[in-house]
């Protein structure tokens, strides 16, 4: 197999290397899918508008995250099962972003454990993406692991109250290895043909009071993932949430709803600046990336590009894509008229249709 040049080229490779019932829970979609389309094409319904004549010699792609400084405005969205694709799973993962200075956000489905992870990649930086469980206190000593091993936020995923249906992973009967270890979620006795739904003892019940608490319990700053709606945004504000990520769950939630891209102005506009908004949903390009800062994040996040690279070239693959992806973002503000996330603003984009915000 040829090297891959871009994004998509792993998307090949990975489809064709990996067997199909492992492989349709990495790339499927919940339903008809709708969701996961509309996170792709959203990108190509705006245009940028680049500026000419500006000095672009000194392109800097660095930035930070609550924070922390970051080598780019793109980081790794949390997806669960990383050994699925690599022996060294997460492991391989947090070493590339580390070495690409990237920040890495790890699942709670992880099948590497957060020792695993800090042996890995050391001081690099990393957040925690949190699922409440049905068993409160499995969560509480899931923080306090979380607090002990570096991690410096918690991503709280607020779009699973329950399991999307992803009609995929039922067609061809992806099955959870008995042997795979999900440290923070599978159960104490051993695990026979279980089912995606029977593992994610994820909590139905959880609402906004409870996000008081999880701050509370990890004297850590919350970023809620999930958030869609400019309502969700002004409460996510109103509760303290230290960041908004915008993102449909890669279209494995609620199918219909919007792109992550599509929701994301109405977000920035509720936010008005009070705490950070990332998006995910469907990055494949570099200059997905600078739409996406134009439309108002401070930061994008993939999954699937990563999880494409993983299982064809296991760490250094993900380090290539994440370097490519670094590549193609420097040229896109580079060729913007831009030297800094910073400077990219909204005037860089226009919507091929007239957009219509929602009422
Ligand atoms: C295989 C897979 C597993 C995922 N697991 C999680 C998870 O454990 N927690 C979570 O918050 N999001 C999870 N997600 C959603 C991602 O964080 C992210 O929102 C999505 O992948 C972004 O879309 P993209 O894959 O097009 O970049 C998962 C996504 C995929 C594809």
């Amino acid at each position: 197999m040829s090297e891959p040049v871009n994004v998509a080229d792993y998307f090949e490779q990975a489809a064709e290397k990996v067997d199909p019932q492992v492989w349709c829970y990495f790339e499927g979609g919940s339903g008809d899918e709708v969701s996961l389309r509309a996170n792709a094409a959203a990108y190509s319904r705006w245009l940028l508008r680049p500026r000419m004549l500006v000095d672009v010699s000194s392109i800097s792609l660095e930035t930070t995250l609550l924070g922390t400084p970051v080598s780019m405005p793109l980081g790794v969205a949390p997806f669960a099962m990383q050994r699925l694709l690599d022996p060294e799973g997460e492991c391989a993962t947090a070493r590339a972003a580390a070495a690409a200075g990237a920040l890495m956000c790890v699942s709670t489905i992880t099948s590497s454990s957060h020792a695993e992870l800090a042996a890995a990649a050391g001081g690099s930086p990393r957040w925690l993406q949190l699922y409440v469980l049905r068993d409160r206190q499995r969560t509480l000593d899931h923080i306090a692991e979380a607090r002990d091993t570096g991690y410096s936020a918690l991503v709280l995923t607020v779009d699973m109250p329950l399991l999307g249906r992803r009609e995929r992973d039922l067609r061809l009967g992806f099955q959870i290895p008995d042997d795979l270890p999900l440290p923070y979620i599978r159960g104490k006795a051993p695990a026979v043909a279980e089912t995606l739904g029977e593992h994610f003892q994820t909590s139905p019940a959880l609402t906004w009071r409870d996000l008081e608490w999880v701050a509370a319990e990890s004297g850590l700053p919350i970023v809620l993932k999930g958030i869609l709606t400019r309502e969700d945004a002004l409460l996510a504000v109103e509760h303290g949430a230290a960041a908004v990520y915008v993102s449909n769950h890669g279209g494995r939630q609620l199918d219909g709803v919007a792109a992550g891209l599509d929701a994301l102005p109405e977000v920035v506009d509720a936010v008005g600046g009070r705490c950070e908004v990332y998006v995910d949903g469907g990055i494949r390009r570099g200059t997905d990336v600078a739409k996406a800062l134009a439309l108002g994040a401070r930061a994008a996040f993939t999954g699937r590009a990563v999880a494409c690279a993983l299982a064809v070239d296991g760490e250094p693959g993900v380090r290539r894509v994440l370097g490519l992806l670094r590549d193609e973002l420097e040229l896109a503000l580079g060729l913007l008229g831009c030297t800094s996330p910073a400077e990219v603003v909204r005037s860089h984009v226009e919507p091929t249709v007239p957009y219509d915000p929602p009422a």
